[in-house]
């Protein structure tokens, strides 16, 4: 047990939780913890290992037992991550990998199956917790409790432009529904559904630029 302190920044895919808060943890030399990845992890590992993506049992046993590392060489970039000694970094992000993540996300006994892993990064000096359920069920102690949003239509704009960046070419129609089909999946699961901490400071990132993003959340922590 410790009492490192713990800023939870969740939020729908596109919303910016990810670049923020590895901003954010880098600019106080805090740990960080993308949970994203964890799901995707155990995913992409029941895709491997022909486990159907339903097959609660099997995939919550797999969660328990694969041996995942976050394996960095500078804090700003992204880490490589490793699945049982295979480099996955690739893999865990593409869209199909993507809505399996989401697919097994949605089953209580693999989200129970992460909880301690998730739990195991809070460490000294601190944590930023990368999410949709870090303030509301893996961190509800946390001191600081942020929700990041933005409208889909933006959400599908960025992802656009990023999968552009990286030479893959998705029509944008095709990715608005797809992340609205992703909100109401990941919102109306029943085990720790995609929504905000009672307490949480909302941002809506829509019209707001990285820095000023970086600015209030900022503002918020010296408050
Ligand atoms: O943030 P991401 O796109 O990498 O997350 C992948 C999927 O995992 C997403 O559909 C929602 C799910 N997820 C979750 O249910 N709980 C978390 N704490 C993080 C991600």
């Amino acid at each position: 047990m410790t009492d490192a302190p713990v800023i939870t920044v969740d939020g729908p895919s596109g919303s910016g939780k990810g670049t923020i808060s590895r901003l954010l943890a880098n600019h106080l030399g805090w740990n960080f913890l993308d949970s994203g990845a964890l799901y995707r992890l155990v995913a992409l590992d029941a895709l491997n290992n022909d486990i159907g993506l339903s097959d609660e049992s099997m995939i919550a046993d797999h969660a328990r037992q694969i041996d995942v590392r976050f394996v960095s060489q500078n804090p700003m970039d992204e880490p490589s991550i490793m699945l049982n000694n295979e480099d996955v970094t690739a893999d865990i992000r593409t869209e199909s990998c993507g809505n399996a993540a989401s697919k097994v996300a949605a089953l209580p006994r693999v989200r129970e199956a992460l909880l301690q892993r998730q739990r195991d990064f809070q460490q000294s000096p601190g944590l930023i917790a990368d999410g949709r359920d870090m303030g509301t069920t893996v961190f509800p102690e946390a001191k600081l409790k942020i929700f990041l949003t933005a409208s889909a239509e933006e959400r599908a704009k960025r992802r656009h432009k990023q999968l552009k960046e990286k030479g893959i070419d998705v029509s944008l129609s095709a990715l608005v529904k797809d992340i609205a089909e992703r909100d109401e999946r990941d919102g109306s699961r029943e085990t720790s559904p995609l929504k905000p901490a009672k307490e949480a400071v909302i941002v809506d990132t829509s019209i707001m630029s990285i820095d000023t993003v970086m600015d209030k959340l900022l503002s918020l922590i010296t408050d």
